[in-house]
């Protein structure tokens, strides 16, 4: 059933595109991410740069072609540049991206670009200082900015923030973060908090997108566009500017049929949906030697599992997803 080059799932669907997590760590504990305490993975659960190329190298042989290297925050992870190197060199691998919350950019930009990394998106929730202290309970936004313009210093164009919209956090900042991508040539993209980890006294800070798209008209005219990533984003551009305005609604199930990805965590399992509990976990394949077959047929075998659609609802305070965002990377 599968020909050497494509993944396909019980549904038909081809996957092309995986999010590898590289560490579950982060020098951040935002608040809608992480509990203050977290315990992170001893490291000998948590798979080598070896295991992540071994993964990565299958799934490009299955018809792969773009990866996304996420986190907890992926260049926290001691030797993440020998292996971003060596992903950035895998042939038919075209389209190699990076999930950073822009601490470390200042050190690594350059050599993100020079490895062939494509793009990048950097997580930015708000410009006033005392708030993203607040909202990263140790971040330095001073640092982030600094990553953000070494970014573009480097090469990188098209660079992607993201925020979570948070009413009574950073929902006046809406215009302002817009107006700030803008300015930079950058794409924007407005994520709905969804219900992950066992975080409580989420249900009144949800905001929807369709709120924050109300809220932006005033400002400036939003003409859809019909890019689409296969995935949970609408997008939007305003005319004169080729910033794209991105509303990522995880709520809306309208994306459900044409997904085209898989995620692998940290610790070397397959989520075929963010929105379910259900993984196959590759590593005893990887740990069981050398052999690439066995780890290939995992894979393949695990698309069994890849569920139609996922079900999250607006009941925030009860987690439907036990894992937090930092175990599966956004
Ligand atoms: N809901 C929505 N987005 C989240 N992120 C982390 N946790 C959540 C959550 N519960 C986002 C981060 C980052 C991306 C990796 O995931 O802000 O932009
Ligand atoms: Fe770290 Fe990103 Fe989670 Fe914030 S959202 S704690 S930056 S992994």
């Amino acid at each position: 059933m599968h020909s050497e080059g494509t993944l396909l799932d019980k549904y038909g669907r081809r996957i092309s595109y995986v999010r590898l997590s590289i560490t579950d760590r982060c020098d951040f504990r935002c608040t809608y991410c992480m509990a203050e305490e977290m315990t992170f993975l001893p490291r000998k659960e948590v798979m080598s740069l070896e295991e992540c190329l071994r993964i990565a190298t299958v799934f490009v042989g299955l018809g792969v072609s773009k990866l996304r290297i996420t986190g907890g925050e992926p260049l926290v992870r001691k030797g993440a540049m020998w292996l971003i190197e060596r992903l950035g060199a895998l042939p038919g691998l075209e389209n190699l991206v990076l999930t950073t919350n822009g601490s470390q950019l200042e050190k690594f930009a350059a050599p993100l670009y020079a490895a062939g990394v494509k793009r990048i998106n950097i997580s930015l929730d708000t410009l006033k200082a005392d708030r993203f202290r607040a909202i990263t309970r140790i971040g330095d936004l001073a640092k982030v900015l600094r990553g953000i313009e070494a970014a573009g210093a480097a090469g990188f164009r098209r660079t992607k923030l993201n925020t979570v919209m948070m009413r009574g956090t950073n929902d006046d900042e809406f215009v302002d973060l817009v107006r700030f991508a803008i300015d930079r040539e950058l794409d924007i993209s407005f994520i709905e908090e969804m219900p992950l980890g066992e975080i409580l006294g989420r249900n009144n800070t949800f905001i929807s997108s369709e709120e924050t798209r109300e809220m932006l008209k005033p400002h400036f005219e939003l003409i859809p566009s019909a890019e689409n990533s296969g995935g949970p984003a609408r997008y939007w551009r305003v005319p004169g500017s080729e910033s794209r305005i991105g509303f990522i609604s995880p709520h809306s199930h309208n994306f459900c049929d044409t997904c085209n990805r898989v995620r692998i965590t940290a610790k070397g399992e397959l989520y075929p949906c963010l929105g379910q509990n259900d993984a196959t976990n590759l590593l005893p394949a990887l740990r069981a030697g050398n052999d690439d077959a066995a780890v290939r047929q995992a894979i393949v075998d695990s698309m069994g599992i890849k569920p139609f659609g996922h079900d999250f609802t607006q009941q925030m305070d009860s987690p439907q997803v036990i894992r937090f965002m930092s175990m599966t990377g956004g």
